[in-house]
């Protein structure tokens, strides 16, 4: 049984003090829900901050992105070792962000999930097409060349410790949520992907969480749906009612609640 995973990608946003008031609030509201893992993802100088008022609660912290290399004369990088240092436990990467924006590529990505595994970290993969590769009926290459090569030489024993996100990029920040349908599709279509690359067993237990304008009000919808295990959340995670109410979605009927 997948337990479900509600993540908040806060982005570039909330100095030190804003980060810390949105933690605090968060470990109250949530201090009941243990049948969910819930990450926060703060900037990186706000992590420390972060992680220190999480500790006494079951909210875990996460980097947004990090650097393969260990260390060395890379200005401006973080490591994987030292977002753990931090403490995180989970790394976001390869988010439509990083790809788009600063030019990442599958094997740098692939790069970054093994530094984020050999630190002893959880790594979130993000993958997800344009508007334009999917009215190109290009949207199941595009997701099959992200995972393959996203997870190239990750064994079935370190995907334990991946998590996999379907970002649509036409659905992130702009209030359009792929249908429940077609993220039920897309979900389905990385579990076979999976099944094709790893055994059985690791097809079943990886998380594959969707992300692209979750709000409270269309959660429900998506959880409903058998694959998907949970949600990445950018905009709605930076309030904490609207987040609160995201991470303690109704438990749909499927899953058979392992983990109150
Ligand atoms: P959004 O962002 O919820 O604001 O659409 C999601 C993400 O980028 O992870």
């Amino acid at each position: 049984m997948r337990k479900p995973l509600i993540a908040g990608n806060w982005k570039l946003h909330k100095t030190i003090n804003e980060a810390k008031d949105l933690a605090k609030t968060l470990c109250t509201k949530l201090a009941d829900v243990h049948n969910t893992d819930i990450v926060l993802a703060p900037s990186f100088t706000a992590i420390s901050a972060v992680a220190e008022i999480c500790q006494e609660s079951t909210i875990k912290v996460g980097g947004q992105n990090c650097f393969p290399e260990p260390q060395g004369a890379f200005t401006g990088e973080v490591s994987a070792a030292q977002l753990n240092d931090a403490g995180c436990t989970y790394v976001i990467l390869g988010h439509s962000e990083r790809r788009q924006l600063f030019g990442e590529d599958d094997a740098f990505i692939n790069a970054k999930i093994h530094a984020v595994l050999r630190a002893g970290m959880s790594a979130i993969l993000c993958v997800g097409e344009t508007l334009e590769q999917r009215e190109q009926g290009d949207l199941f290459e595009v997701l099959g060349a992200q995972v393959r090569n996203g997870l190239k030489d990750v064994n079935d024993t370190q995907m334990e410790h991946v998590v996999i996100a379907y970002e649509p990029i036409w659905a992130i920040g702009t209030g359009k949520t792929a249908s429940s349908d077609d993220a039920a599709e897309v979900h389905a279509y990385i579990r076979g992907l999976l099944q094709g690359v790893f055994s059985p067993a690791v097809a079943q237990n990886t998380r594959i969480i969707y992300g692209g304008s979750v709000k409270p009000d269309n959660i429900s919808e998506l959880m409903a749906q058998a694959d998907i295990d949970g949600a990445l959340v950018g905009g709605a995670s930076l309030n904490a009612a609207d987040f609160a109410a995201i991470a303690n979605f109704p438990r749909p009927l499927h899953m058979a609640d392992t983990h109150r």
